[in-house]
């Protein structure tokens, strides 16, 4: 099966990264060069898919509008849907309960960042080759401010531990998702948790108990951030900065994606430079062609 539709999830407090998210939404905070919603929407691009539903709060969503509009100039088609209250991320998830109808779907939470050569076949393998739901996975050295996946000796996944004192692995859960259609019918089974939230930590228990979830480890060669606080948010602009510079090539860049999947015409592509005026950026999408 082809997982056809992604859900970005781009509501929530932000409160590691208040005063800024007092007044906008992490998600069109800079990344560098660019807004940090267009990571996590080119990953999901990369992958293929061109169907979006994309979550946020009322007074942020406007923005997104203004960025991205129904999509077309991108290819895509992207509609939007407002969280009330950020109840959780299956609570979001649920909102989606019509975009979904029943079909996979690639979830992303928005504020978070993957590159790496390789992404994109990682990606399109996984879109296109879909049986069971899936969770990214990726090493790293301080596992205990995430979700940690717990191994039996034999090296199953066995349960998810959020943000563990004492993790029992290294292995943690990125911010990329993939789910049955089924998926809105597990999230009715979830209770609130101690921090009154509904936790995709508990989504996935749920799935790895009635052994129904895959993992994939993004490996080495895939660099992974977290883009939820105020150092990330340095340390990845600067990564992406460095990289960006040296080899002359742009991560994120959602344009260039397009045309390259052949989601839009040159024609379309032209439009999209003119969309950004006099910047470095629009100087870039020049460049490709
Ligand atoms: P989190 O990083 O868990 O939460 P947050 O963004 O509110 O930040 P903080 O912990 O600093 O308060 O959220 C992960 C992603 O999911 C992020 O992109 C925001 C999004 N989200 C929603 O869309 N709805 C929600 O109800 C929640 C909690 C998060």
């Amino acid at each position: 099966m082809q997982v056809k539709k992604a859900i970005i999830l781009a509501g929530g407090y932000g409160t590691r990264l208040s005063p800024m998210t007092l007044i906008t939404n992490k998600h069109l905070l800079p990344i560098y060069n660019k807004p940090m919603i267009y990571y996590p929407l080119s990953t999901c691009m990369l992958g293929g898919i061109k169907n979006y539903l994309l979550i946020s709060n009322d007074k942020q969503i406007y923005f997104f509008k203004k960025l991205f509009g129904d999509g077309s100039r991108l290819g895509i088609k992207i509609s939007y849907k407002v969280q009330k209250s950020p109840l959780g991320l299956p609570q979001a998830i649920s909102l989606g309960n019509k975009f979904i109808n029943n079909e996979p779907v690639c979830i992303n939470l928005g504020d978070h960042i993957l590159f790496g050569s390789g992404l994109s076949d990682i990606l399109t393998r996984s879109f296109s080759n879909f049986y069971n739901s899936k969770i990214f996975i990726q090493k790293t050295k301080k596992p205990s401010s995430y979700g940690v996946i717990n191994f039996t000796k034999s090296g199953s996944p066995i349960k998810i531990v959020e943000k563990p004192k004492k993790p029992k692995s290294n292995f943690i859960v990125t911010g990329l998702y993939l789910y049955t259609g089924d998926v809105i019918n597990k999230i009715k089974k979830l209770k609130k948790s101690n921090r009154n939230e509904y936790e995709i930590t508990d989504l996935n228990n749920i799935y790895l108990k009635e052994k129904k979830l895959d993992y994939e480890d993004l490996g080495r060669g895939i660099a992974w951030f977290d883009a939820g606080e105020p150092e990330r948010i340095l340390e990845i602009s600067n990564f992406i900065s460095l990289i960006e510079n040296k080899q002359g090539q742009m991560i994120g860049c959602i344009e260039e994606i397009a045309l390259r999947n052949k989601f839009i015409t040159k024609r379309q592509f032209l439009d999209n430079i003119k969309f950004y005026r006099n910047s470095s950026y629009a100087d870039y999408l020049k460049t490709l062609i």
